[in-house]
């Protein structure tokens, strides 16, 4: 365990805030990968240092109901790690098996190697953010911060004081302290719960939708700085959001969950553009998910599939073979061209109806047999860009498709094929 260095950052923040806090914490060694603009005193004097977290078979059971499915995952020290899925999918309760509030029904969750299991909460060095704040109301923001304090042996009032200071400078909350919760913003309030949380110097934070309550600018503001402290700190954050975008860009790394089981994991860019499957590419955003008939592998490498009657090649795809699949292209990889036009990956198709959305229209384009295919087509000048019944040419191309095997969960009308 490293001496403890003060918890500081450099870069300013913007106004706003962050979350609620809970348990106790211990500190350690230097940080394990580079920590972007970290203070100098943390990079020079070995300070904070985020845990590695290893999930093997982990399993969770309330009676006959599996919440957590056996997931096995390895979250790398300083790792911003995001776990992303729908409602119900397990994500609280595997932050809640981290956190030590539930115990597992097999498997195990170890930190730096050690396994957690038997340690109870407040003896691992793990803290929690709620989406609640859960602020003591009779307290000011210096004694909400400094009530996990209380039961730290050997910290004198000195140090605590200090502590406290840095914390609050930490998440920009100077000139605050002496303030009653009911007197903050609901930004300011939930970076007095993130200070309370970070005041402990856990070597990991849990982060359970902690912007869930805010607005949407202020979401993305403090989306930016928690990505920034997090950096600065080189704790590793564990971080529970339903908001796909949210997870793409903040995360090092993250974890598609689907009904207590881990989908995908990789970094964002993989995820989002090399889906593993339908369900990882439909939840990532919008995609259009087609249903096909794989013909067999492309002489030109990549996979012969047939939709609507035409033959189109797909560069990557994660099937085995011929049959039933999917395939999946971005909106914003599609493209419309003048109609009898002809080559790779060109099919004819009708303007069914367009959507403007300001800096893009989103045009959706019908297919002989019925599915729809949405396309982004930039704004570039004031008129409209095609006009509904107007027979195109819509080109998907090849390094663009990707075959996925078919899941039966996410058969749609055919409307629906252009998720939206
Ligand atoms: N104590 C409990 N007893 C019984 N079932 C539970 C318990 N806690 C959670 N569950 C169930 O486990 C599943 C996963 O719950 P969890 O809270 O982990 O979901 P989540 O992914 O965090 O969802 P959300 O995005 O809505 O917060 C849900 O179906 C939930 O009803
Ligand atoms: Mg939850």
């Amino acid at each position: 365990m490293g001496a403890r260095v003060p918890l500081r950052r450099r870069e300013p923040l913007v106004q706003c805030g962050v979350a609620q806090a809970v348990g106790t914490a211990e500190s350690g060694g230097a940080p394990d990968r580079p920590t972007g603009g970290a203070p100098e005193r943390l990079q020079s004097q070995a300070g904070m240092r985020g845990g590695r977290i290893e999930l093997v078979g982990l399993e969770k059971r309330f009676g006959d109901f599996v919440a957590v499915a056996g997931i096995d995952l390895e979250i790398a020290a300083g790792e911003f790690f995001s776990l992303l899925g729908p409602s119900g999918c397990g994500k609280t309760t595997t932050l809640r098996l981290i956190a030590g509030f539930e115990q597992p029904s097999a498997g195990s969750i170890l930190l730096d190697g050690f396994d957690l299991v038997r340690t109870p909460p407040h003896r691992r060095p793990v803290n929690t953010v709620f989406q609640s704040y859960a602020l003591f109301p009779h307290l000011t923001v210096e004694d909400n911060i400094a009530y996990g304090l209380r039961w730290q042996q050997g910290l004198s009032k000195v140090d605590k004081r200090r502590r406290v200071g840095d914390a609050i400078a930490l998440v920009r909350l100077e000139g605050l302290g002496k303030r009653k919760p009911a007197q903050l913003s609901g930004g300011q309030q939930q970076r007095v719960a993130l200070a309370r949380a970070l005041v402990l110097e856990p070597s990991v934070l849990l982060l359970d939708e902690p912007l869930g309550a805010l607005d949407a600018k202020l979401r993305k503001a403090l989306q930016h700085e928690l990505t920034a402290l997090q950096r600065d700190v080189g704790i590793t954050f564990v971080y529970v959001t339903h908001d796909q975008e949210e997870a793409l860009t903040m995360s090092d790394r993250l974890a598609v969950m689907d009904s207590g089981h881990v989908a995908q994991v990789g970094p964002p860019r993989e995820v989002y553009t090399e889906p593993a499957d339908a369900y990882v590419a439909d939840f990532l955003g919008v995609a259009n998910l087609l249903s096909v008939d794989v013909r067999g592998a492309a002489p030109e490498g990549g996979w012969q599939v047939e939709l609507a009657g035409a033959t189109l090649r797909a560069e990557s795809g994660a099937v085995d073979g011929p049959g039933r699949a999917k395939i999946v292209i971005r909106p914003e990889r599609a493209r419309i061209v003048e109609y009898g036009l002809s080559g790779e990956n060109h099919l004819a198709g009708m303007i069914d109806r367009l959507v403007y959305l300001g800096p893009t229209t989103q045009v959706v384009v019908r297919l002989p047999h019925g599915d729809t295919v949405q396309v982004l087509v930039a704004n570039t000048d004031d008129s409209v860009p095609h006009t509904p019944g107007t027979a195109v040419t819509l080109v998907l191309p090849c390094d663009a498709l990707r075959v996925l095997p078919a899941d039966e969960r996410l058969e749609q009308p055919d409307d629906a094929a252009a998720a939206t």
